[in-house]
């Protein structure tokens, strides 16, 4: 076979980079190495950038998350078990839109479909090859039988764990990390959410968030010791836990009932650098991961592919080769400072075993000065519906 783009990795980045080459007339082929239903069985976050939304709406995915996504204009923090409002419309111009990662890539999937894209999934051992030359090639493995796709583009879309950031030599390759001493346990209940937007509360026993699928579903989020286990939070011990941590009026309406979802992800920020080895060139996860405070993982992954739609686009249509050599440069000036606004939100909300009194008090006043400082929520508001690209 042959095409002018492989792309590694059917998740969101992975299809709408596929999906807007496809419809700027630049062919491609996805390579996934789950199944489908596997790939949206997932649960990951649920804030999308307005950025994110327009981007899906000019690649013809927008229609469902126009009529089932929730716009939220603003969003509550809180300390002391006290919450006050951040207005993004009238602090950043922008809202956001509520409507989970799984549904965008459901939607996706469906777009894909719909005009013939080719996903390939249960693609095995998916490896590329001739990466510093004009001519590379990437193999798998499809039923037992080994299969070659020829093309002049290998774009690595395929998450933290995927095999393309390995293809850059350990020469070239520059990994900037920090693992943060604790995990969310989050939940997904059939609940009427507590709130009408998130809450994200910082509380001395820990950091908890509020947030939520639809007006049926709630996602909720405890911090938790790194080494903890599902086993020990029973959902009666999670709802007594998350009433303790977030603001009075919300603990006195939460509405509990059974977690249909529960599960413990560890938080870590990373950044590889550069995004781009000869032919190679990463987007989303396989380059780089926030902490999910801020929900910033899925809104990064759609900045990088829209410079990368952007630089093959314009090299196959204008043979214009620039937007491919600043990429990388591009692309990361933009993942820096979402790497640093999401530290910031996890060091402002999250306990540390080694804070003390002083680290707390330091939370609290920054927190009271965001409740009380315009320029404050402006910084915070213009980061939280993501910076421009
Ligand atoms: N071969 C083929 N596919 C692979 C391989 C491989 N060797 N390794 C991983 N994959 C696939 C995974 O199965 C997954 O479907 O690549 C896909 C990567 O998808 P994501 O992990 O969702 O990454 P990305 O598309 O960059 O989306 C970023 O997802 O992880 C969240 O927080 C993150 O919200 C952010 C978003
Ligand atoms: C979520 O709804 O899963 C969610 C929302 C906001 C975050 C992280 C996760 O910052």
């Amino acid at each position: 076979m042959r095409t002018p783009v492989v792309i590694i990795g059917g998740g969101p980045s992975g299809l709408l980079l596929s999906q807007l080459l496809h419809l700027a007339g630049v062919e491609n082929v996805v390579l996934e190495r789950r199944t489908r239903d596997y790939v949206l069985g997932r649960i990951r976050a649920g804030v999308l950038e307005w950025g994110t939304v327009e981007m899906l709406r000019a690649a013809g995915v927008g229609a469902r998350m126009d009529r089932e996504g929730f716009v939220h204009e603003g969003t509550f923090l809180a300390a002391r078990n006290a919450q006050f409002r951040v207005d993004f419309v009238q602090r950043a111009g922008k809202p956001v839109m509520v409507y989970g990662q799984t549904e965008v890539t459901r939607d996706l999937y469906f777009a894909r479909a719909a005009s013939g894209g080719t996903v390939i999934h249960e693609a095995e051992g998916v490896t590329p090859h001739g990466l510093d030359t004009s001519a590379p090639w990437v193999t798998y493995v499809k039923n037992g039988t080994e299969e070659r796709i020829d093309c002049e583009f290998v774009i690595g879309c395929d998450g933290f764990h995927g095999v393309s950031r390995g293809c850059i030599p350990a020469s070239v390759l520059r990994e900037t990390e920090r693992v943060y001493p604790f995990g969310w346990l989050g939940i997904l209940s059939e609940t009427p959410p507590v709130s009408h937007e998130l809450i994200y509360a910082n509380h001395a026993r820990g950091f908890a968030l509020c947030s939520m699928r639809n007006a049926h579903l709630s996602r909720y989020y405890l911090q938790v010791p790194v080494d903890a286990h599902v086993e020990n939070w029973s959902d009666d011990r999670f709802w007594d836990e998350l009433r303790r941590r977030i603001p009075h009026e919300a603990a006195e309406t939460l509405v509990t009932g059974p977690s249909i979802e529960k599960s413990i992800a560890p938080l870590r920020s990373y950044v590889a650098e550069p995004m781009r080895w000869g032919r190679l060139f990463l987007c989303g996860d396989a380059a780089h991961i926030v902490p999910p405070t801020g929900a910033k993982g899925l809104n990064l992954a759609m900045s990088d592919v829209h410079y990368l739609s952007e630089a093959l686009i314009a090299h196959y249509r204008d043979g214009e080769p620039g937007g491919l050599d600043t990429y990388s440069e591009r692309a990361l000036a933009r993942v820096w400072k979402a790497t640093r606004f999401s530290w910031w939100m996890t060091t402002t909300l999250h306990r540390f075993d080694d804070q003390g009194a002083f680290g707390q008090r330091i939370q609290e006043a920054e927190i009271d000065y965001l409740a009380s400082s315009p320029a404050a929520q402006a910084a915070m508001a213009e980061n939280y519906v993501g910076l421009p690209f």
